[in-house]
């Protein structure tokens, strides 16, 4: 009997032919010439059949929705909240009992921070996972975990979590049997006899945590070999020149798109790809390999959008959402390192020119099919991604700056505001990188007022640049620095847990009725997000466009929308500033309205006041 293809079939194999152009190139040009590829693409291809064969009715529907609203994730009422699952509030019924509160502020994207089963021990707050199959049970189980996504989407938030692609725990069944010596799961990592290939690549690699993990190899006499542990010794770096290794990570994908995950975020995806004379970050076959994925999910679960975590410098950046020949073809987003380190840097000299020099020159005014996660603060540590000639072009020296920033930030620069904490200090390169919280490296603990400022001033401006902006747990109530981590054994060594504090749930309570900074801070934050949604020229695929208004105290950018032109106006002091009326009017605010405050703006003497911090959505 002939058996007739279903609609859902049809939808299948249209979605193949559709993504197939995107997929098969890649995987030729990086498996093409092994023996095995011919097998090696037959079980992908039932791989992803088997994928969309389990992938329940309800995400069939979604994705035939998001074929349909392919802009879903740039429109202005996205808006992101970052935590983890044990601090936030406990598990993830914990979650489901907080959904009110998220909903409050105006969230509609939750990023659930490592959820998969981690090792046991120090596990880099879940970044070492030994089981992508397994809910980690201090937080629940798989059903608790489909719960919250249900829940979510019921609400209309979407689900971002973290897929660790780079490394596996050494405690993951893969490594244990490669530790074992089985051949099969060796070629899994990147396993050296001796120490001469290792050497080799020592010499042009880097240092991601020089302080308590030197190196990029570790030696196991036990196994009797040399592994890539570019990150902790405890994660293993996955070999991703074997194509069964990008099997098994396209069958993770596929089983948590099908438990409701909207949003993956591929984690250190820059270090994916090894070559020798290199620093092993964003070589070509990183894009390769990450546009191959993103076909994955389009065939198989197209409601699904990729985030990839690339911290790295503008230039290396912007390929990351697809760039040449990968235009509109890998992440859907990727963090903007640079707007976060440039706010950081505007913030402590008082002056926006380097600032508006890296935005203007290295960012288009738009991308297709993907936009940035625009954040100012995460759980990790904040590197000062600038560059010596972006510094040289306003008059900086780079290396002074950036030693600058790292002694404002540590808090010991005479007259800083800021009280933050060192992270993995590099004595061979000098490079000095900086832990805090939002609120304790803006100032909360040395003037609150203007901290309360200047936190509202950043999330004013996530908010309106264009993408998704991602507000790090806590920083909607100024939370300041946790030094609590210093007694607990597995973080003191990892000043990163300084800014990964609980939640302090009755502050929160208090959030409408208190006039402390942090209520404050709620209510401006919940008040931002709420006149962002109702904003219809901060749609991230409205161009951007920063532009100098001669005042270096101030930063601006135009968002270019049909309906007309918003100037986004930033005062980056705490002076007051003017801008002279023609300025804002020649830069396309014509009718001088406040979008973000809901006020008409009312120039005197054909000047446009703007108090310290000011932050402005003009129209
Ligand atoms: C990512 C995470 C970071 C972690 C690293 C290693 O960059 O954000 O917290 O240490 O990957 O997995
Ligand atoms: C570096 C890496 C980034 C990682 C971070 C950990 O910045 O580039 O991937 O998350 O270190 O703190």
């Amino acid at each position: 009997m002939v058996r007739t293809p279903s609609a859902d079939d049809e939808i299948f194999e249209l979605r193949l032919a559709r993504s197939a152009v995107d997929l098969f190139p890649m995987l030729e040009a990086l498996y093409g010439a092994r023996e095995d590829y011919p097998a090696f693409r037959a079980s992908l291809l039932k791989t992803l059949r088997k994928g969309w064969a389990d992938r329940p009715a309800d995400l069939k529907r979604l994705d035939l929705q998001r074929d349909l609203e392919p802009d879903w994730f740039q429109r202005p009422g996205m808006a992101g909240y970052v935590f983890y699952i044990d601090r936030f509030n406990g598990t993830l019924q914990g979650v489901l009992d907080k959904l009110d509160y998220l909903e409050d502020l105006g969230v509609t994207y939750v990023h659930l921070m490592p959820c998969l089963k981690p090792r046991s021990g120090d596990s880099d707050g879940g970044y070492s996972v030994m089981d992508y199959r397994q809910i980690n049970p201090a937080f629940g189980t798989m059903a608790d975990f489909e719960a919250v996504s249900a829940a979510l989407r019921a609400r209309g938030m979407s689900l971002c979590v973290d897929l660790v692609l780079n490394h596996t725990a050494k405690e993951h069944a893969w490594a244990k049997k490669a530790a074992k010596g089985d051949p099969k799961y060796q070629d899994y990592y990147l396993m050296f006899d001796n120490p001469d290939l290792p050497n080799l690549y020592e010499q042009t690699l880097v240092e991601v945590f020089p302080d308590n993990a030197p190196g990029n190899f570790t030696h196991y006499p036990e196994i009797g070999k040399w592994v890539w542990t570019t990150f902790n010794e405890h994660q293993w770096d996955l070999n991703w020149a074997n194509p069964a290794v990008f099997l098994e990570i396209v069958e993770v994908m596929l089983f948590l798109a099908n438990r409701g995950v909207d949003v993956l975020r591929l984690d250190a995806v820059a270090f994916m790809w090894k070559r020798l004379g290199t620093r092993c970050q964003s070589e070509p076959e990183v894009h390769m390999l990450l546009q191959a994925l993103r076909a994955c999910s389009r065939i198989a679960s197209a409601a699904v959008i990729h985030l990839e975590e690339a911290i790295v410098s503008p230039g290396e950046m912007l390929p990351y959402l697809g760039r040449g020949k990968h235009d509109g073809k890998e992440g859907n987003l990727a963090y903007h390192n640079s707007l976060m380190v440039q706010f950081w840097s505007a913030l402590a000299t008082r002056d926006t020119r380097l600032m508006t020099h890296v935005l203007a020159t290295h960012f288009p005014d738009r991308l297709t099919n993907a936009t940035y996660a625009t954040y100012i603060r995460c759980h990790d540590d904040i590197g000062w991604a600038v560059t010596d000639e972006d510094a040289a072009a306003v008059g900086l020296s780079g290396h002074a700056h950036r030693n600058f920033l790292s002694d404002f930030y540590e808090g010991s620069f005479p007259g800083t505001f800021a009280r933050g904490a060192l992270f993995q200090v590099n004595e061979e390169t000098g490079d000095k990188r900086i832990s805090g919280s939002f609120a304790s490296l803006a100032g909360i603990e040395t003037d609150p007022d203007l901290a309360t400022q200047r936190i509202l001033m950043g999330h004013a401006l996530i908010a309106a640049w264009g993408g998704i902006p991602l507000i790090y747990m806590g920083d909607e109530l100024a939370l300041p620095n946790d030094e609590g981590y210093l007694t607990v054994p597995e973080h003191a060594h990892d000043s990163r847990w300084i800014h990964r504090p609980r939640m302090d749930w009755p502050l929160a309570e208090a959030r409408h009725q208190a006039e402390s900074p942090s209520a404050q801070v709620f209510r401006g934050t919940k008040a931002i997000l709420a006149r962002r949604r109702a904003t219809e020229a901060l749609h991230a695929a409205h161009p951007i466009r920063v532009v100098p208004t001669g005042i270096d105290a101030l930063f601006a950018f135009q968002r270019l929308a049909p309906t007309g032109t918003l100037l986004g106006l930033f005062n980056f002091t705490e002076r007051w500033q003017h801008l002279p009326e023609q300025i804002a009017r020649t830069l396309g605010a014509t009718q001088l309205h406040d979008a973000l405050s809901g006020t008409p703006v009312l120039p005197h003497h054909g000047q446009i006041a703007l108090p310290p911090y000011a932050r402005v959505w003009l129209t």
